[in-house]
């Protein structure tokens, strides 16, 4: 059975309790932190930036998986790629030459991934797929949580799996934006590997972050075998 990756959505942390939500992600054997990167120019809002990534590198062994929503991709490498085992997306809507990027990131010592937005075809990365680790797939425009799912983006999954076995190079599939509990089944069926877990599932305030967990594992096990 593939195991399913869950990366929780840090711009949805609660930045008052950050120890206990990580210490309940050690112990829940969480796989990544997801944090996105926003620059105020490739998308309209500001999140996170390298110094919170240092701290929670600092703190927790979970891996960084780190989200860039910025223009300028190749002058930020360095500071982003810093802490062990850290995986590092960028768009490559955002830059002229998504290949020398990508060679910047593997020489900054990060694994490269690429994150792709609702609008771009799957086809724009056929012929970067072989030398990354990890496609985001966009489920909602990138900017901001909370935001409702882009139904045509669930197609890309499938699309992506097609490509990545075609060039026989497996990458990480991952989602991101609206990972609903309504949504996530058709995610997991069409191929997803990991699933950035925002304000629509493990953030989602009506439980507990334990139980939301719970809650994740439990859908994901009745997909699997269902
Ligand atoms: C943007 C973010 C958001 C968000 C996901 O890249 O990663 O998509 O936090 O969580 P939702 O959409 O569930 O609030
Ligand atoms: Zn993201």
């Amino acid at each position: 059975m593939k195991r399913i990756r869950l990366a929780p959505s840090m711009m949805c942390a609660d930045f008052i309790r950050l120890k206990p939500e990580l210490d309940l992600f050690a112990k829940q054997k969480i796989d990544f932190l997801h944090i996105d990167i926003m620059d105020g120019h490739f998308v309209p809002n500001f999140t996170l930036g390298p110094g919170i990534c240092r701290a929670l590198a600092s703190y927790s062994a979970i891996p960084l998986d780190i989200h860039l929503m910025i223009e300028n991709v190749d002058s930020y490498v360095a500071a982003f790629a810093e802490s062990p085992g850290v995986y590092l997306s960028f768009h490559p809507e955002a830059v002229y030459h998504p290949l020398r990027t990508i060679d910047c990131i593997r020489n900054a010592g990060a694994t490269p991934g690429v994150a792709i937005d609702p609008a771009t075809p799957v086809d724009a990365i056929r012929h970067l797929i072989a030398d990354v680790e990890l496609v985001c797939v966009m489920t909602v425009n990138p900017g901001y949580s909370g935001q409702s799912l882009i139904p045509q983006t669930i197609d890309k999954i499938g699309e992506l799996r097609d490509m990545s076995e075609r060039f026989n190079h497996t990458v990480l599939i991952e989602v991101d934006g609206n990972v609903s509990w309504q949504n996530i089944p058709a995610m997991l069926r069409a191929g997803a590997d990991v699933l950035v877990l925002g304000t629509s599932s493990l953030y989602d305030r009506e439980a507990s972050l334990g139980a939301n967990v719970g809650r994740l594992r439990t859908m994901i096990a009745e997909c699997q075998s269902g």
